[in-house]
């Protein structure tokens, strides 16, 4: 059976209409009074998290290790996570919609999946760095369900995952240039930190990496199909382009949705121009469903990168998939008899990963976790959009399934303009802290969310959880200007 997250496509056009509408007002963030008293709730409930976090930025930077622990004012310290909540050590419960950053499609710490993953530890090992038989079962259950995927390699996260998809594109094509779209991310590598977030920003947040490495990176506006063949008209009188790779849902997880048929163009124009198509369904590949967008779309890319999911919410969450052709340069070992793209990890395709990986799998088939999780999608975003509409606010709701968008502050969607870049970065400054602001306010009325502007639901989100939510979100809604 067909298990998608999506039920209606959203109207992308009436999507950026609204965006635009957002982008011309004044920001609408918290009241300030209101604010004072967000920011005094937090030295009141949440003083644990404080003292804990101040000791721990003498050792580490920041003071967390995550970059979607940053919260505003201070970060708090999660004690446990069960199904759709949260609970900080200052025994403070939230709705979890963070959901680890997405993997954990069946709800936080999901019962039969642990069951196993422990008598896996237990009877076997969490790692040997041998083979072990979860792998098969793994790279199995995705070939059944994304059967562009010919192979399979595990790897250890998404980052890496894009990195071998880059190397192994470029070596089978013996060409360098890789196309992205503005605004999406690929991870951390040297050559994807570019054009992150707003498109058009290129080297902007790549900071201690010299130019050399993002070289044959090229980023091209989403949505635009003519950019894209210009780009790779130009690239053919330069030694050609390797691979085009997409978010398939629209950079930033569709915080920047796509139409409808851009994928389906954007994979005419790579067969004409002889390129590899890859699909960065790090997000999407068991959210969007088990198919992952290319099932959605009913597009075959050339290769397919896995994260998030495909490690169940265990660590160690990375894949490279595709054809057979292609995916040979990946051989492990003495094996190869192409020339091989290097690829490695003491970690990758560990027991824990591989098993966590198959079980969730299973688990998200049986339980139609996609459709459910979808199904709150798609009942928060009607809801929150009538949260706004009854106050007048111009904020933008809209969700592609289990991926939720609320735009409050739009900023990623600051225009770029060269020629006033100081006016253009002291308004992403702005839209930042208000977005900050906004995503402490949710905080301290119990929600967490992704930067304060994106929502992952899970199976765990039940009508009455995403009720209790949408009561949350009103009264933050109250207190904005
Ligand atoms: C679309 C996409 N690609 C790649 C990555 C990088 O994955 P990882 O964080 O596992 O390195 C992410 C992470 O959020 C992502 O959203």
């Amino acid at each position: 059976m067909t298990d998608f997250s999506i039920s209606t496509y959203p109207d992308t056009g009436e999507i950026y209409r609204r965006l635009d509408a957002l982008m011309q007002l004044p920001i609408h963030g918290i009241k300030p009074d209101a604010m004072t008293k967000y920011l005094q709730h937090f030295d009141l409930h949440c003083a644990k998290s404080k003292e804990m976090v101040t000791r721990a930025r003498e050792l580490i930077p920041g003071g967390v290790q995550h970059n979607l622990a940053f919260n505003h004012p201070f970060p708090i310290v999660i004690e446990k996570a069960d199904g759709a909540y949260l609970w900080d050590i200052d025994d403070n419960r939230y709705i979890d919609f963070l959901q680890a950053g997405g993997p954990t499609m069946l709800g936080s710490n999901y019962r039969p999946v642990r069951d196993k993953i422990i008598e896996l530890i237990n009877e076997q090992a969490p790692v040997t760095g041998l083979f072990s038989e979860y792998e098969l079962l793994l790279a199995e259950e995705i070939n059944k369900h994304v059967p562009s995927v010919e192979m399979f390699r595990m790897l250890g996260s998404g980052t890496e995952a894009v990195m071998a998809a880059a190397r192994v594109a470029r070596l089978a094509s013996k060409r360098k240039k890789v196309i992205k779209l503005g605004g999406a991310y690929h991870g951390w590598s040297d050559q994807m930190v570019y054009g992150l977030h707003i498109p058009g920003t290129r080297g902007f947040e790549a900071h201690g990496i010299p130019k050399s490495y993002r070289k044959h990176t090229q980023e091209v506006y989403p949505n635009s199909i003519g950019a894209l063949k210009k780009n790779l008209t130009v690239n053919k009188l330069k030694g050609g382009t390797a691979a085009v790779i997409v978010e398939p849902m629209g950079p930033e997880s569709g915080t920047r949705p796509i139409d409808r048929e851009y994928n389906k163009q954007v994979r005419e124009l790579c067969d004409q121009h002889d390129v590899f198509l890859i699909f960065d369904e790090v997000v999407t590949f068991g959210r969007i469903g088990l198919s992952g967008a290319q099932g959605y779309f009913g597009i075959k890319p050339d290769l397919t990168v896995f994260g998030k999911v495909v490690a169940g919410g265990y660590p160690g969450a990375g894949g490279l998939g595709g054809r057979r052709d292609i995916m040979e340069h990946l051989a492990a070992g003495i094996e190869a008899g192409k020339k091989r793209a290097y690829v490695g990890g003491t970690l990758a395709a560990s027991p824990i990963s591989s098993a966590a990986g198959y079980y969730a799998i299973q688990e998200i088939e049986r339980t139609n976790a996609c459709q459910k999780a979808g199904r709150a999608g798609d009942r928060m975003t009607a809801g929150l959009e009538k949260l706004i509409q009854e106050r007048n606010l111009p904020y933008v709701a809209y969700n592609q399934g289990a991926i939720c968008h609320l735009e409050t502050v739009g900023a990623m969607f600051v225009k770029l303009n060269y020629l006033k870049i100081r006016s253009v970065l002291k308004e992403i400054k702005e839209r930042k802290l208000a977005m900050e602001e906004m995503g402490a306010a949710y905080m301290a009325e119990g929600i967490i969310t992704l930067g304060g502007s994106r929502m992952y639901t899970s199976m765990a989100d039940t009508d009455e959880v995403v009720d209790d939510a949408l009561n949350r979100f009103a009264r933050v809604f109250d207190n904005a200007k």
